[in-house]
């Protein structure tokens, strides 16, 4: 029996296999709204990740607004890649951090690890996931001017904006599959330098 290739991908994944790969980027969004009772599912779902001394610091603000979107897409966007497809989505889920949690900031500050970037990111795409479940299409903005963004949506001082997240019904068929290194490229074995799946 010879052994199966792990890099192929599985020709109908099922499960969660089927969430992660049925996800893309989606930048087309239709103009059916998302329920308030979506909105409530994706933040469960991201409510549930873990978090370093489970100090859970991310916070969202779900800005479903037409005029405050706008507004985001027009002044809190940066040159070169301005995202202005972002004015469709319906929804814009922004991601922040509670920074004066005890718990979160002696652990960083002994380890100068960013331990609310590392929840966020987690917490965020268990929304982008159960986004997926739903039918709904995701897009994580990262280019992004964060002083624009605090004051467009009274943020204070002590909370921080590290993604946001646009999120609606997907307006067109599922954007084409954007490739992925090669798990050889990406896998060490028990020490840097060694491959896993070859040994080299
Ligand atoms: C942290 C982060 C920031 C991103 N920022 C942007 C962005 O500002 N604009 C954009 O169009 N896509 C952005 N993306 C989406 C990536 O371009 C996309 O995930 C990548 O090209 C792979 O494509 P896929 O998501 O369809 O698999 C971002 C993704 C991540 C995780």
């Amino acid at each position: 029996m010879t052994e199966q290739d792990p890099t192929r991908e599985s020709p109908t994944p099922t499960g969660l296999d089927a969430l992660i790969h049925h996800r893309r980027s989606v930048r087309a969004f239709s103009s059916r709204p998302v329920s308030r009772d979506t909105i409530l599912s994706l933040c469960e779902a991201a409510r549930w990740a873990p978090s370093a001394c489970n100090s859970q610091t991310w916070r969202f603000i779900a800005v479903t607004e037409k005029e405050t979107i706008q507004r985001i897409c027009r002044e809190a966007m940066r040159p070169v890649i301005p995202n202005k497809w972002l004015v469709q989505a319906p929804l814009l889920m922004v991601g922040c951090s509670q920074l004066d949690i005890i718990a979160n900031r002696i652990g960083g500050r002994i380890t100068g690890i960013e331990y609310y970037r590392i929840d966020l990111g987690i917490a965020m795409e268990h929304m982008v996931l159960k986004a997926v479940e739903l039918g709904l299409g995701t897009c994580w903005i990262g280019w992004f001017r964060e002083d624009r963004i605090r004051e467009i949506l009274d943020i204070p001082e002590r909370v921080w904006v590290s993604a946001l997240l646009a999120i609606g019904y997907p307006k067109d068929a599922p954007p084409r599959k954007r490739g992925r290194k090669p798990l050889d490229a990406i896998l060490h074995s028990e020490r840097w330098g060694k491959r896993f799946l070859s040994g080299e």
